[in-house]
Protein backbone atom coordinates (compact mmCIF):
# COMPACT_ATOMS: atom_id res chain seq x y z
CA UNK A 1 0.00 0.00 0.00
CA UNK A 2 1.43 3.96 -0.86
CA UNK A 3 2.25 5.48 2.35
CA UNK A 4 -0.22 7.99 3.02
CA UNK A 5 2.29 10.97 3.67
CA UNK A 6 5.01 10.41 0.95
CA UNK A 7 7.27 13.58 0.76
CA UNK A 8 5.29 15.03 2.81
CA UNK A 9 7.17 17.73 5.50
CA UNK A 10 5.54 17.78 8.60
CA UNK A 11 6.89 20.38 12.14
CA UNK A 12 5.37 18.11 15.42
CA UNK A 13 5.47 20.22 18.54
CA UNK A 14 5.73 18.80 22.17
CA UNK A 15 7.56 15.54 20.85
CA UNK A 16 10.19 15.87 23.75
CA UNK A 17 8.87 13.15 25.75
CA UNK A 18 8.71 9.39 24.98
CA UNK A 19 5.53 7.97 25.51
CA UNK A 20 3.59 10.91 24.63
CA UNK A 21 0.71 11.68 21.97
CA UNK A 22 3.64 14.23 20.07
CA UNK A 23 6.18 11.41 19.45
CA UNK A 24 3.50 8.67 18.54
CA UNK A 25 2.59 11.13 15.93
CA UNK A 26 6.34 11.84 14.62
CA UNK A 27 6.16 7.97 14.27
CA UNK A 28 3.03 7.45 12.51
CA UNK A 29 4.19 10.51 10.14
CA UNK A 30 7.42 8.71 9.03
CA UNK A 31 5.68 5.61 8.89
CA UNK A 32 3.69 6.97 6.03
CA UNK A 33 6.58 8.20 4.56
CA UNK A 34 6.80 11.67 5.96
CA UNK A 35 10.06 14.23 6.63
CA UNK A 36 9.54 15.40 10.04
CA UNK A 37 10.84 17.62 12.26
CA UNK A 38 9.92 17.15 16.26
CA UNK A 39 9.95 19.93 18.83
CA UNK A 40 9.98 20.41 22.50
CA UNK A 41 11.36 22.90 25.24
CA UNK A 42 12.44 20.06 26.91
CA UNK A 43 15.29 17.65 25.09
CA UNK A 44 16.90 14.83 27.89
CA UNK A 45 14.73 12.20 25.84
CA UNK A 46 16.54 13.74 22.37
CA UNK A 47 18.57 11.03 21.78
CA UNK A 48 16.55 8.10 22.99
CA UNK A 49 13.92 9.43 20.97
CA UNK A 50 15.90 10.12 17.55
CA UNK A 51 17.45 6.84 18.03
CA UNK A 52 13.82 4.89 18.26
CA UNK A 53 12.34 6.62 15.74
CA UNK A 54 15.83 5.68 13.32
CA UNK A 55 14.35 2.14 13.93
CA UNK A 56 10.78 3.06 11.84
CA UNK A 57 12.75 5.62 8.84
CA UNK A 58 15.62 6.55 7.46
CA UNK A 59 17.47 8.22 10.38
CA UNK A 60 17.84 11.69 7.85
CA UNK A 61 13.77 11.72 7.62
CA UNK A 62 13.50 12.99 11.90
CA UNK A 63 14.90 16.41 13.14
CA UNK A 64 14.45 17.28 16.41
CA UNK A 65 14.26 20.67 17.35
CA UNK A 66 14.71 22.87 21.16
CA UNK A 67 11.73 24.62 20.65
CA UNK A 68 9.51 27.24 23.44
CA UNK A 69 5.96 27.38 21.67
CA UNK A 70 5.63 30.86 23.51
CA UNK A 71 8.18 32.02 21.85
CA UNK A 72 7.58 33.83 17.90
CA UNK A 73 11.16 34.12 17.81
CA UNK A 74 11.75 30.03 18.22
CA UNK A 75 8.76 29.49 15.78
CA UNK A 76 10.65 31.81 13.02
CA UNK A 77 13.74 29.90 13.45
CA UNK A 78 11.90 26.35 13.32
CA UNK A 79 10.29 27.53 10.66
CA UNK A 80 13.38 28.80 8.92
CA UNK A 81 15.46 25.45 9.83
CA UNK A 82 12.33 23.38 8.58
CA UNK A 83 12.58 24.65 5.31
CA UNK A 84 16.26 25.02 4.99
CA UNK A 85 16.73 21.36 5.93
CA UNK A 86 13.60 19.64 3.83
CA UNK A 87 12.20 22.67 1.41
CA UNK A 88 8.86 23.44 3.07
CA UNK A 89 6.16 22.43 5.24
CA UNK A 90 3.02 20.75 4.54
CA UNK A 91 1.90 20.15 7.70
CA UNK A 92 1.92 21.61 11.35
CA UNK A 93 0.61 19.94 14.24
CA UNK A 94 0.13 22.20 17.15
CA UNK A 95 0.59 19.64 19.77
CA UNK A 96 1.94 20.90 22.72
CA UNK A 97 0.25 21.65 25.96
CA UNK A 98 0.22 22.40 29.44
CA UNK A 99 -2.12 21.89 32.52
CA UNK A 100 -2.84 23.13 35.80
CA UNK A 101 -5.29 21.57 37.95
CA UNK A 102 -6.74 24.55 40.17
CA UNK A 103 -10.73 25.62 39.46
CA UNK A 104 -11.10 29.75 39.91
CA UNK A 105 -11.07 29.90 43.62
CA UNK A 106 -7.37 28.27 43.54
CA UNK A 107 -5.62 29.05 39.85
CA UNK A 108 -4.23 32.36 40.08
CA UNK A 109 -3.92 34.97 37.03
CA UNK A 110 -0.71 33.93 36.55
CA UNK A 111 -1.15 30.33 36.37
CA UNK A 112 -4.38 31.07 33.82
CA UNK A 113 -1.71 33.11 31.72
CA UNK A 114 0.65 30.30 31.36
CA UNK A 115 -1.59 27.53 30.24
CA UNK A 116 -3.44 29.67 27.68
CA UNK A 117 0.35 31.00 26.18
CA UNK A 118 0.99 27.01 25.45
CA UNK A 119 -2.49 25.68 24.60
CA UNK A 120 -4.31 28.86 22.85
CA UNK A 121 -1.55 31.57 21.92
CA UNK A 122 1.16 29.11 21.01
CA UNK A 123 -1.38 27.73 18.32
CA UNK A 124 -1.71 31.21 16.92
CA UNK A 125 2.21 32.16 17.15
CA UNK A 126 2.97 28.73 14.87
CA UNK A 127 0.14 29.34 12.39
CA UNK A 128 1.86 32.86 11.60
CA UNK A 129 5.00 31.91 11.88
CA UNK A 130 4.31 28.30 9.26
CA UNK A 131 1.77 30.21 7.07
CA UNK A 132 4.01 31.64 4.06
CA UNK A 133 5.18 28.03 3.69
CA UNK A 134 1.85 26.24 3.97
CA UNK A 135 0.90 28.68 1.30
CA UNK A 136 3.79 26.97 -1.08
CA UNK A 137 2.85 23.15 -0.44
CA UNK A 138 -0.40 23.10 -2.76
CA UNK A 139 2.52 23.27 -5.62
CA UNK A 140 3.57 20.15 -4.20
CA UNK A 141 0.36 18.15 -2.97
CA UNK A 142 -3.32 19.42 -4.87
CA UNK A 143 -4.42 18.90 -1.37
CA UNK A 144 -2.26 21.51 -0.47
CA UNK A 145 -1.54 22.10 3.53
CA UNK A 146 -2.02 20.67 6.31
CA UNK A 147 -3.03 22.22 10.10
CA UNK A 148 -3.90 20.07 13.02
CA UNK A 149 -4.57 21.41 16.55
CA UNK A 150 -4.30 18.71 19.40
CA UNK A 151 -7.41 19.90 21.63
CA UNK A 152 -8.94 18.02 23.83
CA UNK A 153 -12.36 16.93 25.11
CA UNK A 154 -12.02 19.78 27.25
CA UNK A 155 -12.66 22.11 24.80
CA UNK A 156 -16.57 20.93 24.96
CA UNK A 157 -16.77 20.13 28.81
CA UNK A 158 -16.27 22.35 31.29
CA UNK A 159 -14.70 21.37 34.87
CA UNK A 160 -14.64 22.69 38.15
CA UNK A 161 -10.82 21.94 38.63
CA UNK A 162 -9.11 22.80 35.49
CA UNK A 163 -10.06 26.07 34.79
CA UNK A 164 -7.51 27.33 32.44
CA UNK A 165 -7.19 24.11 30.73
CA UNK A 166 -10.64 23.91 29.72
CA UNK A 167 -10.91 27.41 28.94
CA UNK A 168 -7.70 27.56 26.54
CA UNK A 169 -9.05 24.48 24.63
CA UNK A 170 -12.60 25.76 24.16
CA UNK A 171 -10.53 28.81 22.95
CA UNK A 172 -8.22 26.53 20.71
CA UNK A 173 -11.37 24.82 18.83
CA UNK A 174 -12.51 28.57 17.95
CA UNK A 175 -9.22 29.63 16.85
CA UNK A 176 -9.31 26.32 14.40
CA UNK A 177 -12.14 27.17 13.08
CA UNK A 178 -11.51 30.81 12.36
CA UNK A 179 -8.33 29.61 10.62
CA UNK A 180 -9.94 27.29 8.42
CA UNK A 181 -12.09 30.15 7.11
CA UNK A 182 -9.47 32.52 6.44
CA UNK A 183 -6.80 29.84 5.15
CA UNK A 184 -9.18 27.97 2.75
CA UNK A 185 -8.54 29.80 -0.38
CA UNK A 186 -4.86 29.37 0.36
CA UNK A 187 -5.50 25.58 -0.16
CA UNK A 188 -4.70 25.00 3.52
CA UNK A 189 -7.02 23.15 6.01
CA UNK A 190 -6.90 23.32 9.52
CA UNK A 191 -8.83 20.93 11.67
CA UNK A 192 -8.77 19.66 15.35
CA UNK A 193 -8.13 16.41 17.57
CA UNK A 194 -9.73 16.20 20.92
CA UNK A 195 -8.33 13.00 22.76
CA UNK A 196 -9.81 12.35 25.35
CA UNK A 197 -8.32 10.04 28.15
CA UNK A 198 -5.19 8.79 26.33
CA UNK A 199 -2.50 7.32 28.69
CA UNK A 200 0.68 9.52 28.50
CA UNK A 201 3.05 10.66 31.17
CA UNK A 202 0.59 14.50 30.87
CA UNK A 203 -2.65 12.23 31.94
CA UNK A 204 -0.95 10.40 34.55
CA UNK A 205 0.41 13.31 36.46
CA UNK A 206 -2.73 14.74 35.92
CA UNK A 207 -4.67 12.08 37.20
CA UNK A 208 -2.53 12.09 40.35
CA UNK A 209 -2.99 15.88 40.89
CA UNK A 210 -6.93 14.61 40.61
CA UNK A 211 -5.91 12.15 43.50
CA UNK A 212 -4.17 14.69 45.49
CA UNK A 213 -7.52 17.23 45.21
CA UNK A 214 -9.51 14.39 46.90
CA UNK A 215 -11.37 13.61 43.25
CA UNK A 216 -10.07 9.95 43.37
CA UNK A 217 -8.62 7.72 45.62
CA UNK A 218 -5.54 6.15 43.50
CA UNK A 219 -5.01 6.99 39.70
CA UNK A 220 -5.66 3.66 38.47
CA UNK A 221 -9.51 4.07 40.17
CA UNK A 222 -9.53 7.81 38.33
CA UNK A 223 -8.54 6.10 34.84
CA UNK A 224 -11.08 3.26 35.48
CA UNK A 225 -13.96 5.82 36.47
CA UNK A 226 -12.97 8.70 33.58
CA UNK A 227 -12.87 5.69 30.99
CA UNK A 228 -16.18 4.60 32.51
CA UNK A 229 -17.82 7.71 31.50
CA UNK A 230 -17.75 6.28 27.96
CA UNK A 231 -19.77 3.51 26.46
CA UNK A 232 -16.55 1.54 25.28
CA UNK A 233 -15.28 2.02 28.79
CA UNK A 234 -11.79 2.04 27.77
CA UNK A 235 -8.95 4.80 27.52
CA UNK A 236 -7.02 5.43 24.42
CA UNK A 237 -3.34 4.94 23.53
CA UNK A 238 -0.78 7.45 21.98
CA UNK A 239 -0.32 5.09 18.86
CA UNK A 240 -4.21 5.19 18.40
CA UNK A 241 -4.66 8.90 18.84
CA UNK A 242 -2.03 9.01 15.91
CA UNK A 243 -4.24 7.80 13.76
CA UNK A 244 -6.59 10.63 13.50
CA UNK A 245 -3.49 13.24 12.90
CA UNK A 246 -2.35 10.52 9.89
CA UNK A 247 -5.46 11.28 8.16
CA UNK A 248 -6.27 14.59 8.64
CA UNK A 249 -2.65 15.64 7.03
CA UNK A 250 -2.78 13.08 4.20
CA UNK A 251 -4.82 13.53 0.64
CA UNK A 252 -7.43 11.51 1.78
CA UNK A 253 -8.80 14.32 3.84
CA UNK A 254 -8.54 17.43 0.65
CA UNK A 255 -12.12 17.89 1.24
CA UNK A 256 -12.06 18.21 5.66
CA UNK A 257 -11.36 21.06 7.01
CA UNK A 258 -12.84 23.24 10.37
CA UNK A 259 -13.65 19.31 11.41
CA UNK A 260 -13.07 18.44 15.02
CA UNK A 261 -12.39 14.62 15.16
CA UNK A 262 -13.61 13.56 18.41
CA UNK A 263 -11.39 11.20 19.42
CA UNK A 264 -12.59 10.38 23.11
CA UNK A 265 -14.38 7.29 22.93
CA UNK A 266 -17.80 9.56 23.59
CA UNK A 267 -16.94 10.44 27.26
CA UNK A 268 -16.74 13.72 26.24
CA UNK A 269 -20.36 13.78 24.13
CA UNK A 270 -22.42 14.56 27.16
CA UNK A 271 -22.36 18.34 27.30
N1 LIG B 1 -3.20 12.51 27.23
C1 LIG B 1 -4.46 12.84 27.21
O1 LIG B 1 -5.34 12.15 27.77
C2 LIG B 1 -4.90 14.06 26.49
C3 LIG B 1 -6.27 14.31 26.43
C4 LIG B 1 -6.69 15.45 25.76
C5 LIG B 1 -5.78 16.29 25.16
N2 LIG B 1 -4.46 16.02 25.24
C6 LIG B 1 -3.54 16.97 24.61
O2 LIG B 1 -2.59 16.28 23.84
C7 LIG B 1 -1.37 17.04 23.78
C8 LIG B 1 -0.20 16.14 24.14
O3 LIG B 1 -0.40 15.69 25.46
P1 LIG B 1 0.34 14.43 26.08
O4 LIG B 1 -0.69 13.69 26.86
O5 LIG B 1 1.14 13.72 25.06
O6 LIG B 1 1.25 15.18 27.16
P2 LIG B 1 2.83 15.40 27.37
O7 LIG B 1 3.01 16.27 28.55
O8 LIG B 1 3.52 14.12 27.35
O9 LIG B 1 3.17 16.20 26.05
C9 LIG B 1 3.12 17.60 25.96
C10 LIG B 1 4.48 18.06 25.50
O10 LIG B 1 4.43 19.47 25.34
C11 LIG B 1 5.68 19.98 25.78
N3 LIG B 1 5.57 21.39 26.12
C12 LIG B 1 4.90 21.95 27.15
N4 LIG B 1 5.08 23.28 27.16
C13 LIG B 1 5.87 23.57 26.09
C14 LIG B 1 6.42 24.76 25.55
N5 LIG B 1 6.19 25.96 26.12
N6 LIG B 1 7.17 24.69 24.44
C15 LIG B 1 7.42 23.49 23.86
N7 LIG B 1 6.96 22.32 24.32
C16 LIG B 1 6.18 22.37 25.42
C17 LIG B 1 6.05 19.12 26.98
O11 LIG B 1 7.43 19.17 27.26
C18 LIG B 1 5.58 17.75 26.51
O12 LIG B 1 6.60 17.02 25.87
C19 LIG B 1 -1.57 18.23 24.73
O13 LIG B 1 -1.92 19.37 23.99
C20 LIG B 1 -2.73 17.78 25.60
O14 LIG B 1 -3.46 18.85 26.12
C21 LIG B 1 -4.00 14.93 25.91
Amino acid sequence: MAERLNGKVAIVTGAGRDGNIGVAICEAYLREGARVVGTDFRDDEREAIIARLAQVAPADAFHFLAHDVTSETDWARVAEQTQATFGGIDILVNNAGIAIHAGIEHCSLDDLRKVTAVNHDALFIGMKACLPALKQSVARFPGGGAIINNLSMASYMPSAINIGYHTSKAAGRMLTLCAAIEFGPMKIRVNSVHPGLTMTPLIREGLADYVKLGAYETVEAAEVSIAGMGPLGISSQPEDTAHAFVYLASEEARFVTGASIYHDGAIGQRY
